[in-house]
């Protein structure tokens, strides 16, 4: 045999025992596992490694390599390791001393209102101009499906040294090395080993990038929604042309790639926010999530818990499930949970119908200039006949019934550009996309791939009903380029996921609103603008909506909070987010969710206010163990209170320490329940502002409690001083006996002299009988 059959040969015979091990490894299942952080055992080895390692060498056979079936040693986000087990060995391993709990691995997906196979966010229309400074010296960790370094949104040219503090790297893999990363771009890592586990043997054809690099689009667009650099000349072609900012333009981003084409999973989130941790990130920005769980149960919750130890702060999408009640996730009070809004900018692309009438709507193809229209075209809805024909699945458009006409196509199933990329391929001219009464009157746009606009719920009720009655329906799209300013703006985004919190309605949640719809950020120059394969269009930025567009804009603002205040705590950085937003909108008008005004379940504090919450005059300050003492006044268990602190705590030597202990929240959420009527809660307020300053309370009392503060007059001589307030709910005897229900108000200080000190509270009041 000569050296290179011999080469063959081996390499066949490693493969056939490589699949050997994969056959057996179909029964097991990835799981965290807990341990206790002093355990009695740990101090026996020489590290975590070996320590964490020695549970597994108890739960297998003796023939079995253990580290093949370890995934993750955890030590900062989480104490314990993810390994791949199979339920025998689950349940003995369960068992071991010091094994505090076990989790199987899951699934959380990015929250945008695209299809999943994409992801993104961010720009540079707030009309806020900041000095491409502001940010400095922060670092904004970003976990998400990870970076094009190359966009010039991460451009260094403006961007001071790498702080001394930062112990992160650049890790290589596929098309990515340390000539990837820059003064802007300082870390990059990723974590696949749980998604590897889970997607085996590998469904997917599609091609992802095995490092930090960016298959999907999604992470470059919140990355640099963030933190990404100011470049002039940006636009999704020609639409929203100007320049392309980050919030916070002079921080450092440090991308940990977590998401892949079939979705994030915990041991793999755990692992990056474990690194984060380690790295030295000053914020944590999480466009992902889903759903609401239990603290306990909940990988994210957990570790953000040690995240917030370190100082760190943890920003996170609310979710996409809106307009449904209690759909808001990631609700642990020491993250902060962004809902999404709207800008005052839109891109008009009206519908005129051969009858005269107009029908609104919006659109962000490249043709959208002003005053440019299509011609007129006949009008098709195909419904009744192909399966999908009024969705515009794929095959469900016979091309004699579509060529050369505008196809009306309803939302839903498949991607918005999707429908587009169909139409076109069936020979159809334009398309007009309707929403549903899902989508009601919400206002997407995207970079379609032929004429295109989007209507609402009505027009479309009313659209549909002119070609049903009409022998030969006619309509052309006239464009009308981008607008800015002429719209009500912002108003809360039809799918932002609403409060109150179905585990924890006592803290109100989201916390604050921020831009998530038609937002403009960089993307990947070897994507289409629409994500789709078949797209042959390049550009360096796209538009993009969810919350996973709001939430790192609020994380740029953290950012822009923590280079100004280094020293403040992730509770004072929340609380002068949500003291200082807004709930008016451009016009002064009350922000609208839908055509009415938005209620706290829906907006929280408000609209974020980048410019009002780097100098907030006051916050309420959170230390990392008052919320132990919450978890207790929540009735939390032992055992479930250090599943998520890793603190062993007797309660009830807590709570006889901390009598009518209130977690000192920058909102108030008051719960009557069985028959209570009156509640009290405490709060503190620090001055972060000037010395011998004064405030004044104003309380606007939610509708059936009366409401009494003392004292009603704060007078603080120095900075950092720190005065007490309580405040006395009264519920109203009518209320007493009625279902469900809840009113809102709100409660504010006011500076006797600076007009802009106002640090308001939303007051929420439930009644559950
Ligand atoms: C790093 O990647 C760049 C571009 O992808 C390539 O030009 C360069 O040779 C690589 N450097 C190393 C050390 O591999
Ligand atoms: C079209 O008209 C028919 C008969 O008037 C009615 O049954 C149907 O619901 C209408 N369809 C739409 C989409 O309006
Ligand atoms: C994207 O940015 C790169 C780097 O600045 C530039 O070379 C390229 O032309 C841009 N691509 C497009 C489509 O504008
Ligand atoms: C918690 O502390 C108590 C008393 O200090 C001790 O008996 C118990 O074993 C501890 N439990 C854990 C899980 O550490
Ligand atoms: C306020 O407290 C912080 C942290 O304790 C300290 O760094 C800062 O110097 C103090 N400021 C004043 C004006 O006392």
């Amino acid at each position: 045999m000569d050296f290179y059959s011999q080469m063959v040969f081996s390499t066949i015979f490693l493969c056939f025992l490589l699949l050997q091990v994969q056959a057996n490894a179909s029964n097991l299942q990835t799981y965290m596992i807990q341990l206790h952080p002093q355990g009695l055992t740990s101090s026996v080895f020489e590290s975590k490694l070996q320590w964490h390692l020695s549970f597994l060498e108890q739960t297998l056979s003796v023939e079995e390599d253990c580290s093949s079936r370890l995934l993750y040693s955890y030590s900062n986000a989480m104490e314990g390791f993810a390994a791949q087990l199979s339920e025998t060995e689950l349940e003995y391993l369960k068992k071991l001393p010091d094994v505090v709990a076990v989790r199987a691995d899951r699934k959380y997906e990015i929250q945008t209102t695209y299809s999943h196979k994409f992801l993104g966010l961010s720009v540079c229309t707030q009309g806020v101009c900041y000095k491409s400074s502001m940010g400095q010296g922060a670092i904004v960790g970003v976990l998400d499906t990870g970076v094009w370094p190359e966009s010039p949104s991460f451009g260094d040219s403006k961007m001071p040294p790498i702080p001394q503090k930062w112990r992160g790297g650049c890790q290589e893999g596929q098309d990515f090395n340390s000539s990837s990363c820059n003064r802007k771009l300082i870390g990059a890592k990723f974590f696949i080993k749980g998604h590897h586990v889970a997607s085996s043997p590998p469904s997917d054809t599609v091609q992802e990038y095995v490092s930090p690099r960016d298959s999907h689009g999604h992470g470059t667009h919140t990355s640099s929604t963030a933190a990404g650099a100011s470049v002039a000349g940006a636009s999704v072609f020609g639409n929203g042309a100007g320049v392309a900012q980050g919030m916070a333009p002079g921080a450092h981003i440090a991308v940990y790639k977590v998401c892949w084409f079939s979705g994030c999973y915990s041991s793999d989130i755990v692992a990056a926010m474990d690194s984060a941790i380690r790295d030295g990130v000053d914020i944590l920005s999480l466009s992902l999530g889903g759903f609401p769980l239990p603290f306990f149960d909940d990988s994210i919750a957990i570790g953000s818990f040690r995240a917030m130890q370190h100082g760190i702060s943890v920003i996170c999408a609310a979710g996409n499930n809106g307009p449904t009640q209690s759909s808001v996730a990631n609700v642990a009070p020491w993250i902060t949970t962004i809902g999404a809004g709207t800008l005052d900018r839109t891109f008009p692309a009206i519908v005129r119908l051969s009858n005269g009438e107009a029908i609104p709507g919006e659109s962000m193809y490249p043709g959208n200039k002003f005053n440019q229209a299509t011609k007129e075209l006949e009008l098709v809805y195909l419904t009744g006949g192909q399966m999908g024909s009024e969705l515009c699945l794929k095959g469900s458009l016979p091309r004699e019934q579509v060529e050369g006409k505008m196809v009306v196509c309803d939302r839903g199933v498949n991607g918005r550009s999707e429908k587009g990329q169909i139409v076109k391929e069936s020979g159809g001219a334009a398309m007009i996309l309707a929403n549903t009464e899902i989508n009601l009157e919400e206002d997407l746009v995207d970079v379609h791939v032929l004429p295109a606009t989007l209507i609402g719920f009505a027009e479309a009720n009313r659209l549909k009903a002119y070609i049903n009655t009409t022998t030969d329906p006619k309509a052309r799209i006239q464009f009308g380029g981008t607008v800015i300013g002429r719209t009500r703006a912002p108003s809360v985004a039809q799918f932002s996921s609403r409060g109150p919190s179905p585990t924890n309605p006592s803290t109100l949640k989201p916390d604050v609103i921020a831009p998530g719809v038609n937002i403009i950020a960089a993307w990947p120059q070897n994507l289409a603008p629409t994500g789709l394969l078949e797209d042959s269009r390049r550009s360096n930025f796209t538009v993009m909506s969810g919350t996973s567009m709001s939430c790192p804009h609020v994380s740029g603002i953290a950012a822009l909070i923590h280079s100004a205040h280094p020293k403040w705590t992730p509770a004072a950085i929340k609380s002068a987010i949500m003291t200082t937003a807004d709930v008016t909108d451009r016009f002064g008008k009350p922000i609208l969710d839908g055509n009415k005004p938005a209620s706290v379940f829906a907006m929280g504090a408000g609209h974020v206010n980048p410019t009002r919450a780097i100098d907030p005059g006051l916050v309420y300050d959170i230390k990392p163990y008052d919320y132990v003492i919450h978890l207790c006044v929540l009735g939390y268990t032992h055992s479930e209170i250090f599943i998520i602190t890793h603190m062993n705590v007797s309660c009830h030597k807590v709570l006889q320490m901390n009598k009518g202990f209130t977690l000192n929240y920058p909102s108030m959420s008051v719960v009557f329940k069985h028959g209570t009527t009156s509640k009290m809660v405490s709060r503190r307020l620090t001055n972060v502002g000037s010395p011998n300053s004064v405030y004044e309370v104003e309380v606007t009392a939610p509708e059936g409690v009366s409401v009494r503060v003392k004292p009603r007059r704060l007078v603080f001589k120095h900075v950092n001083e720190s005065l007490s307030y309580k405040v006395w709910f009264m519920s109203e005897k009518r209320r007493e006996g009625r279902k469900v229900s809840s009113t809102e108000g709100h409660l504010t200080w006011l500076h006797s002299e600076n007009s802009k000190y106002r640090v308001r509270s939303p007051i929420v009041v439930t009644w559950k009988n």
